[in-house]
């Protein structure tokens, strides 16, 4: 946020009402991927499986201990395990308690609808039967056999969705792979090789061998667009429904999947408009470390589901079984704990849409059709629970344990209050619903109050329309991005309470493709023309000057950018447009 300079008060304020600027959910716009998205919108809560040799060595090796806090997959990279070594103690593996059936029994008893599976890790391991290399379960250990036909199988005959995790670019086995410098010399390796020889070999392996995948989980991106595109290409070319997180290209690369990754164990600050999910540890771990006893409670889980959901995103939540296939079970009795809340308040979770209403007090919100879940984490002392901002009718409320108690609705102004006295407490979650006359609208989307600041108006408090959508990048960076032409842009209602001089700054990233391209700034009835500077990559946000402009007059004025013509590539990655004022300010 900016510095205060005591010159200048903005206030936000939002004349127009939303639904005349926001943008539709842009991921819909075409309808190969509305189609390809629709069971990811409605699952909302998956299983991620780390299982491989490392869970053999359970966090150790040699004596040597993988600290708790930190992954314990990674095992063979932070004590450079040789190659040789690492191979013999995988022929080890012969996880005899593994039970597929049970597995995704426990995934669908904890409410989770999707699964996902470590086909292969970092370390080059295949958990399936590969004839690309010998070095999987079935023909390098006395196991023989094939957990992703029996997880794939499993989840076909329990109804839930089965993707498998695999590791693109980063293979500590492969001599070309890339991540092992500790047994091969960098300047020896072939990437290329390791691509067209194990890698896109063995995915092809996945999506032509196990039935209907339903994602390909990747992760530590490619380096380059094109590799990037080249496995997005042999994804669809051979599964043409399957989807593609956002983890197959690099950070400095914006989306090429289909929906878009947190950091590890992050979630959003905001309502995003993309599809995105948070890969989350249930202690601090993905594969199994017998020194990690840093469990999730329940509670912690149902909050972070309610969290994510709640700003539109899917939790893909891992667990680490040991190496004989037994479940921690810590991890057990959480997830049969979680999937008890689960049976009950499903509706309030599965097909629910981000709220538009910010976090509360005394909970979060979720959003289906007409219809606000009210999840109550802290309860109110007074009983009562308040909904600022909406300006449709609360027709009416009730516990969606109980839907026949119906609560008692007061309302003062912008302001109602659903009293909850003597309604039974539900653990970590009770969920009540309000009936709203269509679905929730909010006005004003304040975001911004009076300020005596100069102002930057950022991505989250803007408006967005036509195809330009807030997105996230893996830096951690929210950003504007899919406008490609005069109908898509982003815009701002301000109050100016002084008059006079304003230097206009704007903060973008911007790829050479888009160098030149005229785009417009309007804010009140006049217009300033600019022409994008690419910036080092797409993440690369630089802040560029476009002038001064002067307010004659103080008032509310609406702030607008867009494409000046239809350009065919994103525009820019936005960040924020600032007015800082220059001189001399007046009142009326
Ligand atoms: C991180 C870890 C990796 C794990 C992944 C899951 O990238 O390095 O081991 O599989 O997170 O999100």
């Amino acid at each position: 946020m900016f510095p205060k300079a005591g010159v200048l008060s903005v206030v936000m304020v939002l004349s127009l009402t939303g639904s005349a600027l926001y943008a539709a959910d842009t991921s819909e716009s075409s309808s190969h991927e509305a189609q390809r998205m629709r069971w990811f919108k409605e699952a909302k809560f998956g299983m991620f499986i780390h299982w491989g040799p490392y869970s053999y060595l359970a966090g150790e090796w040699n004596g040597l201990k993988i600290p708790v806090g930190t992954e314990a997959e990674w095992i063979m990279q932070r004590f450079n395990i040789p190659v040789a070594e690492y191979r013999q103690m995988a022929r080890q593996l012969n996880p005899v308690h593994f039970d597929a059936a049970g597995w995704v029994q426990l995934a669908k008893a904890t409410g989770m609808k999707y699964l996902i599976f470590t086909a292969k890790h970092h370390d080059g391991f295949a958990m399936y039967h590969s004839t690309v290399s010998r070095y999987n379960i079935v023909d390098w250990t006395q196991f023989k056999r094939d957990p992703v036909q029996e997880l794939s199988t499993a989840c076909r005959s329990q109804g839930l969705r089965f993707g498998v995790y695999y590791s693109h670019r980063e293979d500590w086995d492969d001599p070309d792979g890339f991540g092992n410098t500790w047994d091969y010399k960098r300047s020896q390796k072939n990437f290329e090789r390791y691509l067209e020889q194990k890698s896109k070999p063995q995915l092809r392996e996945l999506l032509t061998r196990y039935g209907l995948i339903s994602v390909v989980w990747f992760d530590r991106g490619m380096d380059t667009v094109e590799h990037a595109n080249e496995f997005r290409d042999l994804v669809r070319s051979l599964q043409p429904s399957c989807l593609i997180n956002g983890r197959i290209g690099s950070y400095g690369q914006d989306l090429i999947g289909d929906y878009q990754d947190m950091s590890d164990n992050g979630i959003s600050t905001d309502g995003l408009q993309e599809y995105w999910e948070a890969p989350q540890t249930l202690n601090t771990t993905w594969g199994y470390s017998k020194f990690d006893q840093q469990w999730k409670t329940p509670g912690d889980v149902i909050h972070r589901l309610v969290e994510i959901v709640g700003k539109g995103g899917n939790y893909l939540l891992n667990i680490g079984p040991m190496a004989d296939g037994t479940i921690p079970p810590e991890s057990v009795r959480t997830l049969e704990q979680v999937g008890e809340r689960m049976r009950v308040n499903g509706e309030s979770i599965y097909g629910t849409s981000a709220s538009p209403l910010p976090p509360q007090a005394w909970g979060r919100i979720t959003v289906k059709g007409s219809k606000l879940y009210l999840h109550v984490f802290s309860w109110p002392a007074d009983d009562k629970l308040p909904l600022t901002g909406l300006t449709n009718k609360v027709l009416a409320a009730y516990p969606l344990a109980n839907p026949g108690t119906k609560l008692e609705i007061s309302q003062v102004h912008r302001t109602y209050t659903i009293a909850v006295p003597a309604v039974r407490r539900q653990p970590n979650d009770s969920v009540f619903v309000a009936e709203l006359d269509g679905a929730p609208h909010v006005d004003p989307p304040v975001v911004v109050q009076g300020t005596e600041t100069p102002f930057e108006l950022d991505t989250m408090q803007a408006v967005t329309g036509g195809k330009a959508a807030k997105r996230f990048n893996r830096q951690g960076k929210l950003h504007i991005a899919k406008w490609t032409g005069p109908s898509d842009f982003a815009a701002w209602h301000i109050l100016v309470s002084q008059k006079g001089n304003y230097q206009i700054r704007i903060r973008y990233s911007a790829l050479p493709e888009s160098e030149a391209t005229k785009y417009v700034v309007a804010i009140g009835g006049r217009t300033i023309a600019a022409f994008i500077k690419p910036t080092g990559d797409a993440f690369d946000y630089k802040t560029f000057d476009l002038g001064q402009m002067t307010f004659t007059k103080t008032g509310p004025y609406l702030v607008k950018i867009a494409p000046s013509s239809e350009t065919g590539h994103d525009l820019m990655f936005f960040q924020s447009l600032e007015l800082v004022p220059e001189g001399p300010l007046m009142v009326d």
